[in-house]
C-alpha cells in the first residue's frame, strides 16, 4: 500500500523546483532563476494568486533543513504561519511562534511526532534532507517542478546514491510562464 494510503493518512509531500538540468540552486544561493521570463507557452494554465493561497491552506506542515530555513529567512519567510518544522544539529533563536527544532531520527519525526498532528506535510527542502527522507522510505509523493532555465552548476537535487526505485506518475502541469509540475506518488511496497 503507498504510504499517503496508511490507515493514518498522512502524506509526506517532497516539493522542489529544478533547472532543466537538474539544479535547485545556484552558487550564490541566487534564486533569480526562478522568475527568469521565459516565452510563454500559450496551452498552458495559469493560476491565480487567490487560488494559490487556497492550494497553500492546504498544507498543515511544513518541514526543511537548516540551510534552506537560513536561506527562507533571507528571502522573507515564505511559509507564513503554517507550523514548520527545521531539522536541525543546532540550537537556534526562536524566530517564529509556528517553528519548531527538530534533532534526532527522521523516522521517528514523521511517524511519532508530525503523523498524528498533520495529514498533509510537505518536505521542501533541501537537498541533503530530501536524500536522507528519500533513503529511509519517508516520501509518499514527489512533486517536482521544472523551470525551463539551464543553470550549468549548482547544488543537485539529488546528489548522492539513491536507491533505485519506480515512481508513479499522478499528474502533469504545464504552466503558461514554462514551468511543468510532474506528481509521482511511491509504487506499492
Ligand atoms: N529549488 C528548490 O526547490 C529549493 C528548495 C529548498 C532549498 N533550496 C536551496 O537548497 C539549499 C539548501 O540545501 P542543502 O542541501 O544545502 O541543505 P538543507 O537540506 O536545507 O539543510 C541541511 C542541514 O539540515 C540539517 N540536517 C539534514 N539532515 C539531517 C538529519 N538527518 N539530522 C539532523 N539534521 C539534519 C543539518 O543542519 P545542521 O547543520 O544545522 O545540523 C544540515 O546541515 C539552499 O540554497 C536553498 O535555497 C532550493
Amino acid at each position: 500500500m503507498p504510504r499517503s494510503e496508511t490507515a493514518r493518512g498522512r502524506c509526506v509531500t517532497l516539493h522542489m523546483v529544478s533547472s532543466l538540468d537538474g539544479f535547485i540552486a545556484k552558487k550564490n544561493n541566487s534564486v533569480s532563476w526562478l522568475d527568469t521570463p521565459g516565452s510563454v507557452y500559450e496551452a498552458g494554465v495559469s493560476i491565480s494568486q487567490q487560488e494559490a493561497a487556497d492550494f497553500l491552506k492546504t498544507i498543515d506542515c511544513y518541514v526543511l533543513g537548516s540551510r534552506t530555513y537560513e536561506h527562507a529567512l533571507e528571502l522573507g519567510w515564505p511559509y507564513g504561519d503554517t507550523p514548520t518544522v527545521v531539522v536541525t544539529g543546532r540550537k537556534w533563536p526562536s524566530a517564529r511562534t509556528s517553528i519548531e527544532f527538530y534533532s534526532g531520527d527522521l523516522k521517528t519525526l514523521v511517524d511519532v511526532k508530525l503523523a498524528p498532528r498533520y495529514g498533509n506535510i510537505w518536505l521542501v527542502g533541501g537537498a541533503m534532507l530530501c536524500q536522507r527522507f528519500l533513503e529511509l522510505g519517508l516520501v509518499d509523493e514527489i512533486k517536482l517542478t521544472v523551470a525551463p532555465v539551464l543553470l550549468g552548476e549548482g547544488l543537485r537535487l539529488f546528489g548522492g546514491s539513491l536507491a533505485a526505485g519506480r515512481w508513479n506518475l499522478k499528474n502533469v502541469v504545464a504552466y503558461k510562464n514554462g514551468f511543468v509540475e510532474l506528481s509521482y506518488s511511491a509504487a506499492t511496497k
